[in-house]
């Protein structure tokens, strides 16, 4: 059966867990086609896997996750599509992410919420609110996320700086450009994970994933598990790097 899956275990190295994350969450439409259910249902799966995943993220003692939920070209897909897409963010913000408090866990956005609808937004800083002191695992959501789009504001920021006299160009660092982004502070991805054999970046996290290691699955999405994660990171840990030197 197709769904069936060969029960693998990869034994990892507790002690080289990657600190940072970063995952692009695809195959949720081609999971539903299989299944015969219209795009949504793959959606609501896709939610449930990243549920699952937040806990064993947390479990593995992974510092930061980045997930790329809705990026800035998603905006082109059907609106009963993006709708409701966005339904499900509404309902996993106001009630089920609340549930992560408890286990410590800090929820984060990265991307342009501006664009979102303002109960969204308003749900948005809330968690971030009520999570801010937590200090296990950092969910960070890519909304409305574009690496350029990222780097375009960081640009904006800069320039205006610059035009108010208060930054000259010689300033401008990689560690300045760094802290001007959505994800200042927080350290670079390790890891980087793929699902649904395409092996793309498609505009995730540009300038933060220079010296990442990338792991592509043909595992959709909404399948994608525990085993799956732990092979990820097994594949991670056996890579040798070197950061350009020998
Ligand atoms: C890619 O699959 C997935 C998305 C564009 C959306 C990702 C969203 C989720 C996993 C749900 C997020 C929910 C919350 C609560 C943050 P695709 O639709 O491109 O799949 P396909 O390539 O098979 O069509």
């Amino acid at each position: 059966m197709f769904f069936q899956k060969e029960a693998k275990s990869f034994d990892i190295d507790m002690g080289n867990i990657p600190s940072h994350i970063a995952i692009i969450m695809d195959g949720n439409g081609r999971w539903a086609k299989k299944r015969a259910l219209p795009r949504k249902a793959g959606h609501k799966a896709g939610a449930e896997a990243l549920e699952k995943i937040i806990s064993d993220c947390r479990e593995l003692g992974v510092k930061h996750l980045t997930v790329y939920a809705f990026s800035t070209e998603n905006w082109k897909r059907s609106k009963e599509e993006v709708d409701a897409i966005m339904d499900l963010l509404r309902q996993y913000l106001k009630n089920y992410f609340k549930r992560f408090l408890q286990d410590d866990v800090r929820m984060k956005v990265i991307g342009d919420i501006r664009r979102l609808d303002k109960d969204i937004q308003e749900s948005i800083l809330e968690i971030e609110e009520l999570s801010k002191e937590k200090n296990g695992l950092c969910v960070h959501i890519a909304l409305n996320y574009g690496g350029r789009d990222e780097l375009r504001r960081a640009i904006c920021k800069l320039a205006e700086q610059a035009a108010q006299g208060t930054l000259r160009a010689s300033d401008i660092t990689e560690e300045v450009i760094s802290a001007h982004l959505d994800t200042a502070g927080v350290p670079d991805p390790e890891l980087v994970i793929r699902t649904s054999g395409e092996e793309r970046i498609s505009n995730f996290l540009l300038w933060q994933i220079a010296y990442a290691e990338f792991f592509f699955t043909d595992t959709l999405w909404p399948d994608f598990d525990r085993t799956s994660l732990e092979e990820a990171i097994y594949y991670y840990q056996n890579r040798e790097r070197r950061f350009g030197g020998r």
